[in-house]
């Protein structure tokens, strides 16, 4: 059995069916087309599926579709505005933070949620953001050194 599934993704309302007992990841990617939301795990420990829900991180893998109904969720699809790359995207570029790029969407959106509530945060505020997140190639320390780039140039856009 389908239910409807409506909510706003990025800023723009979309809506569709999903099987009851879905989960959000395979809803963004499969019926919306979302791609830029990664599985790894699928069992919530990896953190590559990372979305935003009302701004706050959450794992898409292990969130019931039906329960973003009325609800805003963020992705990194919707980092960029036009050709303009988030501040963060830029920072995980200048810093190489980015290697098989597998988990970055999920590190993207830790990060911005972090930096959306603390635009200063230490490093261990950093540390603590992405700790659930991750990473089988740079080590963390270009993410982590990234993530605090963008802080300090000011990740938040008006
Ligand atoms: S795919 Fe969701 S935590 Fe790994
Ligand atoms: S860049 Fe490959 S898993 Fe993080």
């Amino acid at each position: 059995m389908k239910t409807p599934v409506q909510f706003s993704l990025n800023g723009e309302d979309v809506a569709t069916f999903a099987e009851a007992g879905a989960n959000l990841l395979d809803v963004l990617r499969e019926a919306i087309g979302d791609l830029s939301v990664k599985g790894g795990c699928w069992q919530g420990t990896c953190g590559t599926c990372t979305v935003l829900i009302d701004g706050v991180p959450r794992l898409s893998c292990m969130t019931l579709a039906e329960t973003v109904n009325g609800r805003s969720v963020e992705t990194a699809a919707g980092l960029r505005n036009g050709a303009d790359l988030h501040p963060l995207q830029n920072a995980f570029m200048e810093r190489f933070a980015a290697q098989c790029g597998y988990c970055t969407p999920g590190m993207l959106m830790a990060a911005k949620a972090l930096l959306d509530r603390n635009p200063s945060p230490s490093r261990e505020d950093v540390v603590d953001a992405l700790c659930g997140n991750i990473c089988r190639c740079t080590g963390y320390e270009p993410i982590i050194q990234a993530v605090l780039d963008a802080a300090r140039g000011g990740a938040r856009r008006a």
